[in-house]
């Protein structure tokens, strides 16, 4: 059985939990592999809505173990109200596990992201304000606290010693009247340990045994291509790798084990937070796009920037994550527009360009140079065969696959799971798994 990493090829909202909630029947065990409760994801059970920021959405499923690997950064509040929402709507969550290596989001962590996006003014990022950076860079800085450090009071009061008055500092040089206290982040990391104890373990080794036992284990990245720390529009990013690499350094397993790459992408881009975005709307069809498509953050309740479909970042996309499969998601929202434009290559400084400049400045003045394509009127929610589509709407799909390069094996006409379009297709490979000696 693979193992399949599912990335988002854009900015991220791609509809990821989609394809999760698509193959979970075939799943049993699901890892989040970076990023933290900046993320966060709608999934629909029946007539039940849960909206989750960390816990995999495959907790929803009793067959499914979920995994949070050490790549995410966890903020124990969301992740305590997260398995009591669940409990109390009768989800099991006994077998939830987090890696005891994942870094902590500390409440400074959030002073620090208001209060340096707050000092940016006019240039800030637009983060979710949830200390997902500073979370991060005190990790790079060999300074954060890990899960572990829950369970050991005495050696969390010596790393807090240290580090404190050196956020408070930081926090008073840019400008925050917010200031941190030893004893009292003490007692609630204390009360965090205890609440999550039973769920900490090494992850790493239950992903490595999952696959060793040939269970089919899907590695969930959160936000999208574009938001890479690395290979993204920096500065307009997130602090973590979602790129299909990132699910071997966050979930803890090697490049030869991933055996299929899905890529997720809507049928036209959004945005949230500040950055170049060459192919936005910013008129009625934008609008249109975007309330028909519900382009509203899960996490911010920000309302997402809404722009054209741009193949140029596509090819970069199914490149660097070495995409073996497309979902496309949210066809039908483009019903009714008359004529659609498709970003093939964008005009810099006078010149055509056809690959993703990974200059920010070169970003920042790309024009997108468009084809266009006639729309169709047609409501898509029943279709279920690519022959039944319009014709129209046949031709874009097939044009946004000879951009990708590889195949669109699912595209989603509706919310719903059965609202999805299967295309009959192979993994990528499929890896002969070896039984080392001693273990058969
Ligand atoms: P941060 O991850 O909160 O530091 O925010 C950095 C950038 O990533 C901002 O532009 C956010 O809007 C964006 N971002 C973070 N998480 C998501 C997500 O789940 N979907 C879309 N954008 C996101």
């Amino acid at each position: 059985m693979p193992a399949t990493v599912i990335v988002g090829l854009q900015w991220g909202d791609e509809g990821k939990g989609k394809t999760t909630d698509f193959l979970a029947e075939q799943v049993a065990m699901v890892v989040r592999y970076q990023g933290g409760d900046n993320a966060g994801h709608t999934v629909q059970s029946g007539s039940e809505v849960f909206k989750l920021h960390l816990v995999p959405s495959g907790v929803l499923y009793p067959h499914i173990s979920c995994v949070i690997g050490p790549g995410v950064v966890v903020n124990p509040d969301t992740l305590i109200r997260e398995l009591d929402t669940l409990a109390a709507r009768g989800i099991e969550t006994a077998a939830v596990r987090v890696s005891r290596n994942s870094h902590v989001i500390m409440p400074y962590h959030l002073a620090l992201d208001r209060a340096m996006e707050a000092r940016l003014a006019g240039d800030a990022v637009g983060t979710t304000h949830r200390g997902i950076g500073p979370a991060y860079a005190d990790r790079a800085w060999r300074v954060g606290v890990r899960m572990e450090d829950l369970l050991d009071s005495a050696v969390l009061r010596e790393k807090l010693e240290r580090l404190v008055p050196d956020r408070n500092s930081l926090l008073a040089a840019i400008g925050s009247e917010e200031r941190f206290e030893n004893d009292a982040l003490v007692e609630l990391a204390a009360g965090w340990g205890s609440r999550l104890t039973r769920h900490l373990a090494d992850t790493t080794w239950l992903v490595q045994d999952a696959l060793r036992r040939g269970d089919h284990v899907l590695l969930e990245g959160a936000q999208g291509t574009l938001l890479d720390l690395d290979h993204g529009s920096y500065p307009f990013v997130t602090s973590s790798n979602p790129i299909a690499g990132g699910a071997c350094t966050g979930g803890g397993i090697g490049p030869l084990q991933v055996d299929e790459v899905i890529g997720v992408m809507k049928a036209y881009s959004t945005r949230v937070g500040a950055g170049p975005f060459p192919t936005e709307l910013k008129d009625s069809i934008g609008e249109g796009i975007a309330g028909r498509g519900r382009e509203v953050g899960t996490t911010t309740g920000r309302p997402r920037r809404v722009g054209w479909f741009d193949a140029v970042p596509l090819r970069y996309a199914v490149a660097v994550n070495s995409v073996s499969a497309i979902m496309l998601n949210k066809l039908d929202i483009l019903s009714g527009i008359p004529e659609l434009c498709l970003c093939v290559a964008y005009q810099i400084d006078g010149r055509r360009v056809e690959s993703w400049p990974s200059s920010a400045e070169l970003l920042a003045r790309a024009q997108p140079i468009y084809e266009t394509f006639p729309g169709w009127a047609e409501d898509l929610h029943g279709v279920r065969a690519l022959a039944d589509l319009p014709e129209n709407a046949r031709r874009y799909v097939s044009a946004l696959e000879e951009h990708a390069g590889v195949p669109i094996v699912l595209v989603s006409v509706g919310p719903e799971r059965t609202q999805t379009i299967e295309r009959a297709y192979r993994p990528m490979r499929r890896r002969v798994t070896p039984t080392p000696v001693g273990l058969a």
